[in-house]
């Protein structure tokens, strides 16, 4: 039984890789090998990844893919994507061409505040927190100025605190909500450090106001700290062309595919099984250009989860409408992001990814990414309501399953080739790969 460990941290990484193969695996020296093996040979590099995170013992890699042909706004665009599973990257390459010749991807941005709370709990008379929070407002923005001097001076800053009454929620709840315009920054520094000063500065106040009392003076700041939920963080991408330029398929017709598509965009947005399974596509694609870009894939999952039941059931993130003879297909999407501060920086991949990009400020990344969640959905949903996404997908995954046979090059060209006129199953590579080795 392995037993707690005090001081892991402060071991060496050497130190720290020996421990963990003694005690959790089988066989230690494979182990250090493995890890080893993923380690970069440039020890400034390793050094660099090692300090991102804290106990680092190793690299953990995804692939960087590459999805040409985006035509933005006039603007082509090659898109950069890190993700681990086979298919998305050919789903999104197929979905830009397809719209590169029906005139591109069309984006709006509809808003870029951000916002974050500082939550406190106040027993008292509310008019009176009310009297207080009018006094103390213009201080709580002064005693902040030495954190937002450089963002204003980029054109952002602090764009409202408001006080909010919660107590229909939690008795003697209140916040001060508060708006951010972060620029190109992502901005969670800025606005945690900015409400961590507000509280102070309330509190403070607080117990200087003479028409409190003394139990009114005791407000309590229990937390601090930014919101994911970002719904006026918004942009939207569409597409559209005429019906009879859906010849996406050769065995469905163009008007037939477009009632297809309506169909199931309904399905989705009516159906919260179906919308997570729909909006896990989408994700797909916003996720793996917001890991490449070095941005919180984790913030934008949540936001975009919630923005998902704004309207108290969850639903679809993309809308498509079939009228007067035009196939429109759309996303709307809260997506926080940023294209400087954070890894955008530090990490040589993600640096190169912007270069690739062509060096796109906030706005510009938004644009992007919801793109990228856009053309990732057309590419599923229309596989969907056509052939079946196994089709496809199983001819991507065919390289994984020889990989874990342990194939040869000769073998897997031999199998990739006998694949092009039949179905791909597990089982039937298996097969295949055996009559090959007799
Ligand atoms: C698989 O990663 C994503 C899909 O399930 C999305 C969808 O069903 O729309 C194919």
């Amino acid at each position: 039984m392995t037993k707690p460990i005090t001081g892991f941290s402060k071991l060496t990484k050497a130190e720290k890789i020996d421990w963990i193969a003694n005690e959790y695996t089988k066989h230690p020296e494979a182990t250090k090998k493995i890890l080893s093996d993923y380690w970069n040979t440039d020890a400034q590099l390793q050094k660099l990844h090692d300090e991102f995170i804290e106990n680092t013992i190793s690299n953990f890699y995804l692939p960087l893919g590459i999805a040409p042909n985006f035509l933005i706004n006039g603007k082509l665009l090659s898109i950069p994507m890190v993700i681990e599973e086979s298919s998305v990257v050919a789903a999104a390459s197929k979905a830009a061409k397809f719209w590169l010749e029906r005139g591109g991807f069309k984006t709006t941005i509809i808003g870029t505040e951000k916002i974050g709370q500082v939550h406190f709990m106040y027993s008292g008379d509310l008019p009176k927190l009310q009297g207080f929070f009018k006094t103390v407002h213009s201080k709580l923005i002064n005693e902040a100025s030495s954190i937002t001097k450089n963002m204003e001076k980029r054109g952002g800053g602090i764009t409202k605190i408001e006080l909010r009454d919660k107590t229909d929620k939690l008795k003697n709840y209140y916040q001060l909500h508060c708006t951010f315009e972060t620029m190109d920054a992502m901005g969670a520094n800025f606005i945690n450090s900015c409400l961590e000063q507000f509280a102070t500065t309330f509190k403070k106040e607080a117990q200087n106001y003479a028409l409190f009392s003394d139990k009114e003076k005791n407000i309590e700041v229990v937390m601090s700290i930014l919101s994911n939920y970002t719904p006026n963080c918004l942009v939207k991408a569409e597409v559209s062309c005429p019906i009879e330029d859906l010849n996406l398929h050769n065995k469905v017709s163009p008007k037939e595919f477009a009632q297809k598509m309506v169909r199931a965009i309904a399905i989705a947005k009516s159906e919260p099984h179906r919308a997570v399974t729909h909006n896990k596509g989408i994700m797909n694609g916003v996720d793996a250009v917001v890991l490449a870009t070095g941005n919180d894939f984790r913030a934008i999952e949540a936001g975009v989860h919630a923005y998902a039941s704004k309207d108290g059931s969850y639903s679809s993130l993309t809308h498509a409408t079939l009228e007067n003879g035009v196939f429109k297909f759309w996303i709307e999407i809260p997506l926080a992001l940023g294209t400087i501060g954070g890894l955008t920086n530090l990490h040589p991949l993600v640096k190169l990814a912007f270069e690739i990009l062509q060096k796109p400020s906030a706005k510009e990344l938004m644009q992007i990414v919801a793109v990228a969640g856009l053309a990732q959905n057309f590419g599923a949903v229309s596989s969907l309501v056509t052939t079946g996404i196994q089709e496809g997908h199983m001819k991507m995954h065919l390289l994984n399953i020889l990989n874990q046979l342990g194939a040869t090059e000769k073998e897997k060209e031999a199998i990739i080739n006998h694949f092009k006129n039949n179905t791909v199953s597990h089982s039937a590579v298996l097969e295949a790969y055996e009559n090959l080795k007799k």
